[in-house]
């Protein structure tokens, strides 16, 4: 495998439902070291396609590689075992337990096993401590305490911390940044730089173009299930990508016809305002 081989390859997947198609013709690729931000307005189909590269979905039609070979993913167990970890918006975390309990949940060997047999506190803490204290975030110190007193941005990190430790060759972010602060978000972000300089190829979905244009190295636009535009960092303005991402009219033209809409409505706002 030469360096420059994408760690994963969406070669013309499509995606449906019965008989709704939901993706189109996805193609895409993520390299080591490399973010690669998906924007997408709400029901374009981000969350149907991160669950295709995480092993939930299979795809239609089209192909999948990882280190450039066809590979099928036989649920999302076995896409986790090929390296690709996927951490939800509120960093998959247990709010009643504690930080070490957490990093090694669901990582352990289940198979014939109670999941906490194997279970050495002292080392959980330990471990879980410091991998968290490696990717920057030196307040966590005791791994006894529970995930429910952390913040938003410190239960993403770690999510992310334990993805890194557990081998994850691909990190899918869905939405990591979306229910935090200004502070927490830059938190998220500076762990999302990390990741990337550890070599992972990272997946961050995002609606919000500011997050997207302080990490990504490359971007895709997903409209309506297909993607409207592919490009690299530096190539697009921040104006451009919003637009882009309201369907290719500007948001000002947007806003110009729901006001026009009101206006003529007795102040009503159109009751689905979509760019469609
Ligand atoms: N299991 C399913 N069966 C039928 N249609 C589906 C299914 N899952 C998703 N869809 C449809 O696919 C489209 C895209 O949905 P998806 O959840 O992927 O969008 P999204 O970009 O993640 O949106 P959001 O930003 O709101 O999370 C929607 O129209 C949705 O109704
Ligand atoms: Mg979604």
């Amino acid at each position: 495998m030469s360096t420059n081989t994408p760690v994963i390859e969406l070669r013309n997947v499509d995606k449906s439902f019965g008989p709704i198609d939901v993706l189109h013709e996805i193609s895409l690729k993520v390299r080591a070291g490399e973010v690669l931000c998906l924007l997408g307005d709400n029901g374009a189909g981000k969350s149907t396609l991160i669950k295709t590269l995480a092993g939930v979905h299979a795809p239609t039609r089209g192909e999948i590689l990882v280190d450039g070979k066809p590979t099928t993913f036989d649920g999302p167990r076995d896409a986790q075992d090929q390296g690709i970890a996927t951490v939800h918006q509120f960093g998959g975390t247990y709010p009643l337990m504690s930080i070490g309990r957490n990093f090694f949940l669901g990582m352990e060997p289940t198979k014939g096993f109670g999941p906490f047999k194997i279970f050495d506190r002292a080392k959980a803490n330990k471990i879980a401590v410091e991998e968290v204290q490696k990717m920057g975030i030196t307040r966590i110190t005791d791994g006894d305490r529970l995930v429910g007193g952390l913040s938003g941005g410190e239960r993403q990190s770690l999510a992310i911390a334990r993805a890194v430790y557990f081998g994850a060759r691909v990190l899918i972010l869905d939405e990591p940044t979306a229910a935090l602060g200004v502070k927490q978000a830059a938190h998220v972000l500076r762990i999302v730089n990390e990741a990337k300089k550890r070599g992972l190829a990272v997946i961050f979905i995002t609606h919000q173009v500011m997050h997207a244009m302080t990490v990504g190295d490359h971007f895709a636009v997903l409209i309506r299930g297909a993607i409207a535009a592919d490009f690299r960092k530096g190539e697009k303005t921040r104006e451009e990508i919003t637009d882009l991402m309201a369907g290719g009219e500007t948001m000002a033209d947007l806003e110009a016809s729901i006001e026009g809409y009101m206006e003529t409505h007795e102040g009503h706002p159109p009751k689905v305002a979509t760019a469609d």
